[in-house]
């Protein structure tokens, strides 16, 4: 294909993408299939790998960059980012209503909409590209992470502009927030890594917002509801009914829940209705915005230093309530770690009678000094499990006596290890409390990939006592299965046949497997890639695992410690009994640049960075993040950091782009090689 037709093909494809995203993350209604899309996505690439100079950063390809931040800058807003005046009351409401009443007039429309409990941003799209997008900060300024925003899959790079033109200049305001799926999936990634898991849906998109490496958002899927035009040149816009009409036309998410509605009792059927649904919608919201539709009248209304006089948000009742605490226990979860559950006299927060309610880690539990017998606030949010907030004091009472975990798993027996924060049981692969989960996570799509292998399954087969390690999974028959509830000769004959099928897993998928702590799917792949058999992994010291790009001492000494446990030891030998892993070819052996360290500053016009740095592994090399000594070469790219100094002044190597692509070529000596 010539120039002249990868520019047109190109451009063909980014539309028909562009579409297609639309339908899919915005508008939630498909209309082809994910292989279909990804073979458009695959042709793409390849033609902008072929046309490097023809990438540009509106493409569907680039919304997630390589490269890591040092900080956020500071960027005022194009318009203040105002509060909501807000309250729980209904009088608060009707205060809110009369007042706007007296200006306008007894006939107001409002419109009624969610108030989503996420992290509030603004949108800037200069001639229907988005341009910047900035967190609310103070209000006029907020911290710039246009890279962040821009991996938001449901969030338009440019703006459609077949139904209504674009505008030249466009603010929007926004909501970024975190379905209670992918929340729950975090935090049990999270905690699988022996991380912190966030509290609620909001601080978790908060938190991915500001990672500094825009891969690591990407990492959490997020998604973003427009409801707000904060500034606009090029268009008229009379009404928020319009706004939200014209926000829906540019390609931008709406929530489909506002209403136009006129009259307190409307605004607060609204408010009743939507509070029942709370607990449906798949994500937070904590109450109802009632905006006054007519721009106009909204320019008369004013403002407050704080808030609009144009809006108010209707709170849902906080879902706290008071009771006490009737015990306190140690539960083992799928992943090992051990959460003190507090066992609660019941009560009813907000329509659900609630009994447990976790107390998160050991330090928690000290931090807020909760002891057996105590008053204490509980807090429900979605549906995500309660949580004791705080004590209450009662100087007359006397107390229990302070929480202690206990020495020894409650389900297996083994000695418990600390964590940070929290307390493990490190018998990984044998604890019978863990099992059901090992079993799922194992078959999961990113590990073995065992079709069949669900969460109801894996507990039948664990209930059952048909599975008590592993390395049992292998010895199942179809004869077994069909006994189960759910299955029959097919599905049976179904699993068994799949389970065979991961006899020869690839070595970082089934690294990835094992569930050991820290070790997610790139962890592994770095593991295989570095070590290249499961042999030389599993015995690899602490400092040779500290060697690998990546791993710091806390993994490394959560790996070794996953394999020095005699039980998953065992586990282990049984489960190889079964499984050969496929040795994996091992990146650092030999090429062009073995043994030499890379470090990049700055962007490449020819490549991102995560090919840079597969170009250089592939060759033998490696990219670490920071110039040291030990730095053999500095590539820097368009608007070069602060790391081009710091080489200079260690005296380290430093290679232009096209210094950079000779190397690849034909390594450090230079010149072409015959051979
Ligand atoms: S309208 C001047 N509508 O809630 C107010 N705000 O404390 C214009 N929020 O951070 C904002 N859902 O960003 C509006 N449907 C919604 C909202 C909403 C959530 C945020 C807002 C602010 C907070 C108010």
């Amino acid at each position: 294909m010539d120039r002249d037709e990868a520019t047109e093909r190109i451009e063909e494809l980014r539309e028909q993408i562009r579409y297609h995203d639309h339908r899919y993350y915005v508008l939630d209604s498909p209309e082809i299939a994910d292989s279909a899309y990804d073979e458009l996505y695959r042709e793409l690439r390849e033609l902008e790998a072929e046309f490097p100079d023809l990438v540009t950063s509106s493409s569907p390809t680039q919304r997630v960059s390589g490269a890591v931040r040092e900080g956020f800058a500071t960027v005022e807003h194009l318009a203040p980012m105002l509060s909501l005046d807000s309250h729980e009351k209904r009088e608060a409401l009707e205060r809110f209503d009369r007042r706007v009443r007296d200006a306008l007039g007894e006939e107001v429309e409002y419109v009624v909409d969610p108030k989503l409990d996420g992290a509030s941003v603004e949108l800037v799209y200069e001639d229907g590209e988005l341009s910047r997008a900035s967190t609310r900060g103070d209000g006029e300024r907020g911290e710039e992470i246009t890279e962040n925003v821009r991996t938001i899959a449901a969030l338009p790079l440019r703006l459609r502009d077949d139904e209504r033109s674009a505008p030249e200049l466009l603010a929007v305001r926004g909501e970024v927030i975190m379905h209670a799926d992918a929340f729950e999936q975090l935090n049990e990634r999270l905690l699988a890594e022996g991380r912190e898991p966030f509290a609620n849906p909001r601080n978790a998109s908060a938190g991915a917002l500001r990672q500094l490496d825009p891969s690591k958002t990407a990492e959490r899927p997020l998604d973003l509801f427009a409801y707000d035009v904060l500034h606009v040149e090029g268009a008229e816009l009379e009404t928020q009914w319009e706004v939200l009409e014209a926000l829906r036309a540019w390609g931008l998410k709406v929530n489909d829940l506002p209403s136009r509605v006129s009259g307190l009792e409307e605004i607060v059927d609204y408010h009743e209705a939507l509070r029942e649904r709370r607990d449906d919608l798949g994500y937070e919201i904590d109450g109802v915005v009632v905006k006054v539709d007519d721009l106009a009248a909204r320019n008369e209304l004013g403002e407050t230093s704080h808030h609009p006089r144009w809006a108010f948000a209707y709170k849902f009742p906080a879902r706290k309530e008071i009771t006490r605490v009737l015990d306190i226990v140690p539960s083992v979860g799928r992943t090992g770690v051990v959460t003190p559950i507090a066992l609660m006299l019941p009560v009813e927060i907000g329509g659900v009678t609630v009994s447990r309610a976790t107390l998160h880690n050991r330090e928690e539990v000290a931090r807020k000094d909760i002891r057996e017998g105590d008053r204490v606030r509980v807090q429900r949010a979605g549906d995500v499990i309660p949580q004791v907030v705080e004590r209450l004091e009662e100087p007359e009472r006397e107390r229990g006596e302070p929480f202690r975990m206990p020495d020894e798993c409650p389900s297996c027996g083994a000695e418990l290890i600390e964590r940070g924060p929290f307390t493990v049981c490190p018998n990984a692969l044998e604890c019978p409390a863990q099992l059901a989960g090992r079993i799922v996570h194992y078959g999961s799509r990113h590990a073995l990939d065992i079709e069949g292998l669900g969460e109801e399954t894996a507990k039948l087969l664990v209930e059952e006592g048909l599975v008590e390690q592993l390395a049992d999974l292998y010895a199942l028959e179809r004869d077994d299965l069909v006994e189960l509830p759910g299955f029959a000769e097919k599905s049976a004959a179904g699993l068994v046949e799949a389970i065979d099928a991961s006899r020869e897993p690839d070595l970082a998928r089934f690294l990835h497997a094992l569930g050991i702590p820290e070790v997610g799917a790139t962890v592994a792949r770095t593991l295989a890639g570095h070590f290249g058999s499961f042999s030389t992994v599993a015995a690899a010291s602490d400092e040779a695992l500290q060697e690998v790009d990546g791993i710091g001492p806390r993994m490394a000494e959560q790996i070794r410690l996953f394999f020095d446990n005699e039980g998953n030891r065992e586990a282990l030998e049984a489960l190889l009994d079964e499984v050969e892993p496929l040795e994996s070819e091992r990146r650092t052996t030999s090429g062009p640049l073995e043994g030499l360290k890379f470090v990049f500053t700055g962007g490449l016009d020819s490549m991102t960075r995560d090919e840079a740095k597969q170009r250089v592994e592939a060759a033998g090399g490696r990219v670490v993040s920071s110039v040291s000594g030990a730095t053999d070469y500095l590539v820097a790219g368009e608007e070069p950091g602060s790391k081009l100094d710091k080489a200079r002044e260690l005296g380290v190597e430093v290679l232009e782009e096209s210094g950079f692509l000779d190397l690849l070529e034909s390594g450090p000596t230079g010149g072409d090689q015959d051979e």
